[in-house]
């Protein structure tokens, strides 16, 4: 993939937390970020991908939040696979369910470690062993205490019990990954959400993979393009340039751009434009084809 290895330098890990609906995966996000996302979010349940960068022992880490009700498959399965690492929330007075099955399968086709967490153990009916053997007869995942290699971490994300050791092996996995980037590449983005901002119009909001994405720069995410206008963090402040591993919400789209789209800087608008164009006639071709073939039958 890399033609050029000495270039390589490290970046901040991405981390998706996935799991079944109501598990924990916010709560445990807000209290690692030391904020309230879940009591503002209308019903409790998460309505997009959000993605966050915090600073744990002077390293960063990139994470985004999935939502874990059964509708939203395609968002964990691009969670994935935008991913390093994956958290998997599994709550003790829950055990493995059916999303828990998903988004675990979504991890190993995208080939990215898990880390589990046993959430919820300050409930009186936490069971953290039962939950633990679901993890084995219906995931196969082998604690690492039981002798497997999964590491598995019991947490109470409303307490914030074992949060820190939880943050400690993603660190420790995240380097065991050696996780790099090319900084002077050419910029790659992944698409995590798009939408039609009130205020700002058609948005992305994306993690830089490679290069350093800037105001001003063309960008093309499938039969989209557009001038970036501004870049916002995810603090909510304009800045200038988004580095590796950052996510960042992209304002400049002249359209809204297709959620599962990897974004892309090219050097101009024109060129922008005849790389739109070139998608869209091999999608109309595509079309074409499959309704011959429809005919056909
Ligand atoms: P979706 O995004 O809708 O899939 O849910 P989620 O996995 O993000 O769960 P969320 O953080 O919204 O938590 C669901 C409920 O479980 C809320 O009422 C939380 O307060 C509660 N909860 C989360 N973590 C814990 C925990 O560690 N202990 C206890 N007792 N309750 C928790
Ligand atoms: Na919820
Ligand atoms: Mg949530």
């Amino acid at each position: 993939l890399y033609k050029d290895k000495d270039k390589l330098v490290p970046r901040p890990p991405v981390v998706t937390v996935m799991g079944h609906v109501d598990h924990g995966k916010t709560t445990l996000l807000d209290y690692i970020r030391k904020t309230r996302i879940a009591e503002k979010e209308e019903g409790g349940i998460t309505q997009s991908i959000g993605a966050y960068q915090v600073e744990v022992d002077g390293k960063k880490i990139t994470f985004i939040d999935t939502p874990g009700h059964e509708v939203f498959t395609e968002m964990r399965a691009r969670g994935a696979q935008a991913t390093d690492i994956v958290v998997l929330v599994v709550a003790a007075d829950d055990g493995v369910m059916p999303q828990t099955i998903e988004a675990y399968n979504h991890a190993k086709s995208a080939n990215v470690p898990i880390i589990v967490a046993i959430n919820k153990i300050d409930k009186p009916n936490a069971n953290v062993e039962l939950t633990k053997q679901d993890l084995v007869t219906k995931l196969n995942l082998i604690p690492e205490e039981w002798g497997g290699d999964t590491i598995v971490v019991p947490i109470s994300a409303r307490n914030g019990t074992n949060v820190d050791t939880l943050l400690e092996m993603i660190l420790l996995v995240a380097e065991m990954q050696d996780i790099r980037c090319i900084p002077d590449e050419p910029v790659r983005a992944v698409t995590i959400e798009t939408k039609l901002d009130k205020g700002y119009g058609p948005v992305a909001n994306a993690i830089v993979k490679d290069g350093v994405l800037k105001v001003g720069d063309y960008v093309v995410a499938g039969k989209s393009y557009g001038k970036v206008k501004a870049l916002i963090d995810d603090k909510g402040r304009r800045i200038k340039e988004a580095t590796p591993s950052t996510p960042v919400m992209i304002v400049g789209f002249e359209e809204l751009p297709d959620p599962h789209s990897i974004i892309y800087v090219v050097e101009s608008k024109e060129k922008a434009v005849e790389i739109v164009e070139k998608v869209k006639e091999l999608e109309a071709r595509e079309l074409r084809k499959k309704r011959q073939i429809k005919l056909e039958e």
